[in-house]
């Protein structure tokens, strides 16, 4: 099972909507997939419309007393299940300080999925964390909606010396242009500078679009309902990235 998070310091950037879409189009191309919303805002239970039908603390989570594939409900899309966020997850950093090797609990609790799911998506909340710490520790590859602007260089720099530090080295760092508006002269500048000190950040822009904002109102995921659209082929276009990039 490959667990792919989407993840940034900042809110707003995209991170939900990357990470339905994402996990829509890799469950439209066979695979079994699992999207679990890590946010106690619940974003992306709400777009997918997906209802907990039993409340699970993020305390017995973390503590082994639940298991995650008990949780997991239909999506209502094939081969697309959703793992609901709870309001208690507001304390998941409380929850994982009290346990022994706390980096390391995600990815154990992650584990009773891995007969059940081929990819596993994570739709972070914003903030750097325990509980960040542990996806990121956890991840085959994170993903980051990156806003043009120039303090998005130095947020980068931060997450790829956190990497090295602990020594991530399987780790692959998916950086991509969210919510560019390339009339704007800056958004154009700041990309090609970052382009240039980050060589990985993938080709695909996800524009900014009242398109694709829209898709709250819907509550779907885009390329579900527009896939031959431009912006439901943008999205294809990233997944294709990322997928090569998962191997
Ligand atoms: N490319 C985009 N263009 C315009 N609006 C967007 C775009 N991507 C997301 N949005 C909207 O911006 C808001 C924040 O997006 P969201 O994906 O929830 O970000 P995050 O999870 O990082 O907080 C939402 O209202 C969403 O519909
Ligand atoms: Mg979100």
């Amino acid at each position: 099972m490959k667990i792919v998070a989407v993840t940034n310091i900042k809110g707003g950037v995209g991170k939900t909507t990357t990470a339905v879409n994402l996990a829509f189009l890799c469950a439209a191309a066979g695979r079994k997939t699992l999207l679990w919303d890590l946010d106690p805002q619940g974003a992306a239970s709400y777009v997918l419309r997906a209802e907990a039908d039993q409340h699970a603390s993020a305390k017995k989570l973390v503590s082994g007393k639940r298991e995650l594939p008990e949780l997991a409900v239909p999506s209502g899309y094939e081969e697309l299940d959703v793992l609901p966020s709870d309001f208690s997850y507001r304390n998941f950093d409380v929850h994982l300080s009290e346990r022994k090797r706390p980096a390391e609990r995600l990815l154990k609790m992650s584990r009773s999925l891995r007969d059940v799911y081929s990819t596993l998506f994570l739709d972070c909340p914003p903030g750097i964390s325990l509980l960040s710490e542990n996806v990121l520790h956890a991840a085959d590859a994170v993903v980051v909606p990156l806003l043009p602007t120039p303090l998005s260089v130095r947020m980068l720099t931060q997450l790829r010396d956190f990497i090295v530090a602990n020594q991530w080295t399987d780790l692959a760092l998916l950086p991509f242009f969210s919510m560019v508006d390339r009339r704007k002269s800056l958004h154009h500048e700041v990309i090609a500078n970052l382009r240039e000190q980050f060589p990985d950040i993938l080709a695909t822009e996800v524009p900014y679009s009242s398109e694709i904002e829209r898709m709250t109102l819907r509550r779907a995921p885009l390329p579900a309902y527009a896939p031959g659209s431009e912006f439901g082929r943008i999205y294809s276009a990233l997944w294709t990235e990322i997928a090569a990039r998962l191997g």
